[in-house]
């Protein structure tokens, strides 16, 4: 029998709707909330509202490009949790309503399992590798940083996160320290490019174990830049390329150094990277890089399912739906949730 899963992603500030059928995409639509870039981060109750403005046209959108009827759903899957609650009662309220009319099964997600997962969407017509368990799996995003285990679909270990900002914030705080949009790390990962990564050097954290810190940066970056703003108030804008690649190696070599503790530590090859700073063309290159060297095998989900989406919510549903995993409709979203 085929399985068709409705993913919906309402964790942060995409609303997201997708279609998986037996691990296959079908349709993936995000919508993204511009109402946060005047501020230059995500403003809870505006991230709740949009979502509740947003939520069925995106899941009508969804739908109608999967080309599939609404009983041909076997199952809903929807992020419970981590973030921002407004924001993901909206999506967990829908899902319920929506297994309840069609009479179908609820299946909750965690959404860091979900970004980790993203690794096995298939996509019809494109030659597909996928990592082989266990593999060590890099999420970074705009809300962690961790180092994850990953024995089967859904046994997951945490080894190393963020004692304080995540990878991401890091990119998008000192994005805004030198007067970038929101979310900055895009921009800092384009202004980068001709720049200097060794222009300015600064201090990397020293944290124990495997876990990532990447706050004291931001505020060096910070008491750093208003010194030699004092002197020179043009000195962002003449230096916006040497500043970029510079503050970008140092996050990248934060990331990677304790990637590499790991691997070395657990022994695994296989190497996994989820969550939109695995967009940066920086990382990516210095990824490949270290694969070569050290005889990784290396996996980069395609863009579209690093970043939030609702495709990995279906494509972890699918496997939880193959164990019976399912949930009742007394379940209410979490703020906080680990692996
Ligand atoms: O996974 P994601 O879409 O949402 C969260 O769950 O947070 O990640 C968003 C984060 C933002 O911090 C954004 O600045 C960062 O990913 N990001 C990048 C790049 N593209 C997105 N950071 C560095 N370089 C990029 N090219
Ligand atoms: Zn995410």
């Amino acid at each position: 029998m085929s399985l068709t899963i409705l993913g919906i992603e309402s964790s942060c500030d995409d609303t997201a709707a997708a279609i998986i059928r037996d691990g296959n995409i079908l349709s993936s639509i995000v919508s993204n909330q511009d109402v946060h870039k005047e501020f230059g981060g995500v403003v809870p109750e505006l991230a709740a509202r949009a979502h509740q403005q947003n939520i069925i046209p995106v899941v009508d959108l969804a739908i109608k490009r999967a080309k599939v009827a609404i009983p041909e759903i076997n199952a809903i899957a929807f992020t419970r949790g981590p973030g921002l609650l407004g924001s993901l009662l909206v999506g967990t309220s829908f899902s319920k309503g929506f297994a309840l009319s069609q009479d179908i099964p609820l299946i909750e997600v965690n959404h860091l399992q979900a970004h980790v997962l993203a690794h096995f969407i298939k996509v019809k017509g494109k030659k597909m590798r996928f990592p082989k368990f266990p593999f060590l799996c890099l999420l970074v995003s705009g809300g962690h940083t961790q180092l994850i285990i990953v024995r089967n679909y859904l046994n997951m270990e945490t080894i190393g996160r963020t004692i304080d900002d995540a990878a991401g914030e890091a990119f998008d705080k000192c994005a805004k320290i030198m007067g970038l949009p929101y979310p900055g790390g895009p921009h800092i990962d384009k202004a980068a490019k001709g720049g200097n990564p060794k222009a300015y050097i600064f201090t990397k954290p020293k944290v124990k174990n495997l876990d990532f810190s990447f706050s004291g940066l931001k505020t060096a970056f910070l008491y750093f830049l208003r010194d030699k703003v004092k002197k020179n108030p043009d000195f962002i804008e003449m230096n916006l390329a040497n500043l970029s690649a510079s503050i970008q190696q140092t996050i990248i070599e934060i990331l990677l150094e304790k990637l590499i503790e790991a691997t070395e530590l657990t022994g695994i090859k296989e190497i996994g990277i989820a969550g939109g700073v695995s967009a940066n063309s920086c990382l990516r290159e210095k990824m490949l890089a270290e694969s070569q060297k050290r005889n990784w095998k290396l996996f980069i989900p395609e863009f579209r399912f690093a970043t939030d989406n609702a495709a990995m919510i279906a494509i972890t549903g699918y496997y939880k739906f193959r164990q019976s995993q399912f949930a009742g409709l007394d379940i209410s979203p979490v703020a906080r949730l680990n692996i």
